[in-house]
């Protein structure tokens, strides 16, 4: 009788102490900004995590808005707003949020209104999907807030009906702070899509000063030609001779 009840103690009692140290979420992930699905229980050491995302890294008008909620290992628990613009548009904002008492929490992407001012600051840029670096073309101007550079790869996965996908893909250009506080291999699921970040290596971005001195370098050596660089020091000569008498 004994070992009995015990079986029958321990039927009812394991649902319980399953869903004590748990987490709930309404688990959903859809090409748009917001979803919502069945509530499931996490597995241990998991917690809820809701992502809302934004990008226009692909050609045309491919759906460029991403939500989902998934129960999430501390590993890849990414939390915070992030901002990358690799230029001519291409760019990739995520807002995600760990949703810890309210399984349907629902972040939202809202940038600093500043986010529309050049502010003075450069970064080298390029975007490219199918290899694991991309060759500089030109630099771009930071908005607002934004003062790193970074130079980041890593990998774009789905599984469509079934058959999985993984398109590589890197760039550079201005990001927010929180960018460069991703780890190797941490990734993250926008919408449909996991982004996985391989290597994410930030700089201060550059000031206007310091590309335009580059810039004068650059005119220097190319185009004043053999003549110019052989005049110039002797005109800034007299004038220093000028200026000494
Ligand atoms: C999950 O965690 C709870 C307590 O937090 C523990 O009692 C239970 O055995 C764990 N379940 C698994 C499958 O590890
Ligand atoms: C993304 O880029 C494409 C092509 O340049 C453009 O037609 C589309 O409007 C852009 N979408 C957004 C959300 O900026
Ligand atoms: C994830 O981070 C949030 C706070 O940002 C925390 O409440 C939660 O416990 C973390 N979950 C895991 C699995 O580390
Ligand atoms: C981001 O830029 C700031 C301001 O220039 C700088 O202090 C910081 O070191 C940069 N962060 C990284 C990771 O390079």
């Amino acid at each position: 009788m004994a070992p009995f009840v015990l079986f029958i103690f321990t039927i009812v009692l394991l649902p319980v102490e399953r869903t004590a140290g748990q987490s709930q979420c309404s688990v959903c992930e859809e090409d748009r900004l917001t979803c919502s699905g069945p509530n499931t229980n996490c597995p241990n050491q998991t917690t809820c995590l809701s992502v809302q995302s934004n990008h226009n890294l692909t050609r045309q008008n491919y759906p460029s808005e991403g939500f989902a909620r998934y129960c999430v290992a501390s590993k890849n628990n990414l939390t915070g707003l992030f901002h990358f613009n690799f230029g001519d548009n291409v760019f990739l904002d995520f807002a995600s949020a760990a949703c810890n008492e309210d399984l349907t929490c629902s972040p939202q992407i809202v940038a600093p209104p500043l986010r529309i001012y050049e502010n003075g600051k450069y970064c080298p840029k390029c975007f490219t999907t199918g290899h694991d670096n991309c060759v500089e073309d030109g630099n771009m101007a930071c908005l607002g807030d934004i003062v790193n550079c970074t130079v980041v790869n890593g990998v774009i996965s789905q599984v469509y009906k079934g058959i999985p996908a993984n398109i590589p893909f890197a760039g550079k250009g201005c990001v927010s702070a929180s960018v460069c506080n991703i780890k190797k291999d941490q990734s993250i699921r926008l919408g449909t899509f996991t982004y996985t970040f391989n290597n994410i290596n930030c700089s201060p971005a550059s000031s206007a000063l310091a590309s335009l001195r580059r810039l004068a370098f650059t005119l220097d050596k190319k185009h004043l030609g053999p003549q110019m660089s052989f005049f110039l020091p002797c005109i800034l000569g007299i004038f220093a001779v000028k200026i000494l008498s």
